[in-house]
């Protein structure tokens, strides 16, 4: 049982396990919620900006195809990172169909972890009838080939675990879980950082009382950079997230659609946190790629066109059916839904650094 092992992990150390540690066995161990479900869709615990529009990947491949226009113009590899049902790039690959020499191309690269969500995907492009794509399958990003990429990925970060801490009498403590023999339930322990490495980098928030740190998402990041800086490319990150101060801790959990004490129902619940762009942009630097666009979905999807597209693709449809595309649509772009809690971060390469 998935508690046990967690149990177990607790056992072996004083002061009970990071959050990080609790966070990567409820989601991605092989018990775990991304192992063994689908969470996506309007039956899932939550639905993503593809799954409520086909409008999102449309924007979103137009807007890949002019990169690859202005930039590449060359056999490129397209990667995404945790694609789900497939549904963005279906979206992406019907709107640049029939665009000269893109499809031709492409090589693409699926890096995906849920078997069940592999399956799906094989299952939906296969309905969706591209002919001659080249599909490729990884559950890591490793044993892809070196040539311009442009690499996307949308709610990827947010689902992996991070670390929080707090300040106190200006020393920093970690939120760490442990395990309650006698109640049989986790809870919440607080315990000094003593380890250089990590205050070192809180030192770094010094009008912070409150941290979150993810090593998980620091290190999958500077991963897809080291790949890109050594043939060029361009890296799309959509997420909800923020640049700013940290004012409350952001970790969520999800239970059946509804909000849920993230330290119940382990395995079988959705867990997220706010990306923390900023550091996503430093790592980006120290590699010199460009910040091409770092903006909200609302001032992505305006800008590039999302009204222009709605109005076309209506014009043609029932009372009913325009409705409910447009309602999908505001849902985007609406800055009390969707519009300005997501954000857009796209960098560019400036060559090859080999
Ligand atoms: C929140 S879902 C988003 C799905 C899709 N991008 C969308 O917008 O509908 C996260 C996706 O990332 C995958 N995933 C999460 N962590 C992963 C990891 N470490 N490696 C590969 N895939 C991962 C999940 O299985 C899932 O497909």
């Amino acid at each position: 049982m998935i508690k046990n092992k967690i149990i177990d992990e607790i056992q072996k150390r004083k002061c009970g396990i990071s959050l990080e540690k609790f966070i990567d066995i409820c989601l991605f161990d092989n018990e775990g919620y991304y192992e063994t479900s689908n969470p996506l869709g309007r039956s899932g615990d939550f639905i993503t900006s593809p799954e409520i529009s086909q409008l999102f990947g449309e924007i979103l491949g137009l807007y890949i195809h002019s990169l690859w226009h202005d930039k590449y113009k060359e056999k490129f590899n397209l990667i995404e990172l945790g694609p789900g049902n497939g549904t963005l790039l279906i979206d992406i690959l019907r709107i640049t169909k029939p665009l000269v020499n893109f499809h031709n191309l492409l090589n693409i690269h699926l890096i995906e972890k849920n078997i069940y969500l592999v399956n799906k995907q094989k299952q939906n492009l296969q309905l969706s009838k591209f002919d001659n794509i080249n599909i490729k399958w990884h559950d890591d990003f490793i044993n892809i080939d070196q040539r311009p990429s442009i690499i996307y990925a949308n709610e990827f970060f947010d689902c992996l675990p991070i670390r929080q801490f707090i300040k106190e009498d200006n020393n920093w403590y970690e939120k760490n879980v442990n395990f309650n023999k006698k109640t049989k339930f986790f809870f919440y322990q607080h315990s000094l950082v003593n380890n250089d490495k990590i205050l070192n980098k809180l030192a770094k928030y010094k009008k912070n009382n409150i941290v979150e740190l993810s090593e998980h998402r620091e290190n999958f990041f500077r991963k897809i950079c080291d790949f890109v800086s050594k043939s060029s490319g361009s890296i799309i990150i959509i997420d909800y997230g923020y640049s700013e101060f940290l004012k409350k801790f952001t970790l969520q959990s999800v239970f059946n659609h509804r909000p849920s004490n993230l330290l119940d129902n382990v395995g079988k619940q959705d867990i997220t946190s706010l990306v923390d762009f900023n550091t996503l942009v430093d790592i980006a630097k120290n590699y010199n790629f460009n910040v091409d666009v770092f903006c909200n979905q609302k001032e992505f999807l305006l800008a590039n066109g999302i009204l222009e597209r709605k109005n076309k693709i209506t014009k043609n449809c029932t009372i009913e059916q325009k409705k409910t595309i447009e309602d999908d649509c505001d849902r985007l772009v609406n800055e009390k839904q969707m519009g300005s809690f997501f954000k857009f971060l796209i960098l560019s390469s400036n060559g090859t650094t080999n």
